[in-house]
């Protein structure tokens, strides 16, 4: 039995993997990465560590050999990920592997307008196609992303926004880990499952401003505006327009009430309440 993690040295890899070898025999534990050598602690700490890329599929049948139970981690270039998904699922199931569990996004729907949707769904449906059995960590917006945020708008005094009234429930990577290293060391009750990972409470983006601002102990407005101001904003700080864009997308998203997902699906799975928006704020 092998317990595989692709892209273990990632800020999420990382974590699961910390925790997977917490849990579980090292001897059984595979990390998969492009640079091996990053995960030199790891492999110490007696998890068998092998290159795999998935845009290099002659790299992926030796590494997933083995392979029974898979964490996929998807890939980090938005609009080019599927063929490299697609490749890595193919090796784990030529491999034998029984689950594949994926990290994807909330309602990876075609009314969802954020940008990583295609990638995501596409990436599902392969898993539905691929014969293995699945599971779906559909991680809600991690709570880190709200880090610069929060020092921006504490320094500024103004929190800029185009997630209009809509509300989401931001998840901590560490969140994210605990509950993919469940499905991982759990059993067959996860196949075919998809689950939303997200925190226990969800903020609109006037919440977030008194979140701000009661963190940092300095005033913070709230600032509505539209998707054109909020790209332009964000240009104007030195974001790219491609991820000025990708940003604006999931503010969209959210005001269209697509992300506003709240499950207790890290409860259930880890047995312990999500970590607090607020906590991750604080702690940063
Ligand atoms: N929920 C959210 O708010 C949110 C935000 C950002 C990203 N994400 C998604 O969640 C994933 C994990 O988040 P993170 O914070 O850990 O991101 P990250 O630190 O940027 O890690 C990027 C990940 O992509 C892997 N990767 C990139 N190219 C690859 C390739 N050719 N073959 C195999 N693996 C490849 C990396 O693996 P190695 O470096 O080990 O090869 C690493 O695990 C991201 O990649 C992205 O898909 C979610």
């Amino acid at each position: 039995m092998s317990l595989v993690i692709t892209g273990a040295s990632g800020q999420l890899g990382r974590r699961a993997a910390d925790l997977l070898l917490e849990q579980h025999d090292p001897s059984d534990v595979v990390l998969l990465t492009r640079n091996p050598d990053g995960l030199a602690d790891f492999a110490a700490r007696g998890a068998d560590v092998r290159r795999a890329d998935f845009g290099d599929p002659a790299s992926l049948p030796a590494a997933f050999a083995g392979a029974t139970r898979v964490l996929l981690i998807s890939t980090d270039v938005v609009g080019e990920r599927v063929e490299g998904h697609s490749a890595a699922i193919d090796a784990a199931v030529a491999a034998g592997a029984s689950l594949i569990a994926y990290t994807s996004i909330p309602n990876p729907a075609p009314s969802n307008p954020a940008a990583v949707v295609p990638d995501h769904a596409a990436t599902e449906q392969a898993l539905r196609d691929s014969g293995a059995g699945w599971t779906f960590l559909r991680n809600a917006l991690y709570s880190e992303y709200r880090i610069p945020e929060f020092q921006g708008a504490a320094a500024s005094g103004t929190f800029a926004y185009n997630s209009g009234d809509g509300a989401s429930a931001y998840v901590s990577r560490e969140d994210c880990a605990a509950a993919a290293v469940a499905v991982l060391l759990g059993g067959d009750e996860h196949a075919g499952k998809a689950y939303d990972i997200t925190g226990a409470e969800s903020f609109t983006g006037a919440q977030l401003a008194e979140l701000y601002a009661s963190v940092s102990g300095r005033p913070v407005a709230a600032a509505p505006v539209d998707d054109a101001a909020f790209v332009a904003g964000l240009e104007a700080h030195g974001i790219p327009a491609p991820a000025a864009q990708l940003i604006a997308s999931f503010g969209r998203a959210i005001r269209e009430g697509q992300l506003n997902q709240v499950s207790t699906a890290v409860q259930d799975l880890t047995g312990r309440a999500p970590v607090a928006l607020r906590d991750v704020l604080a702690a940063a």
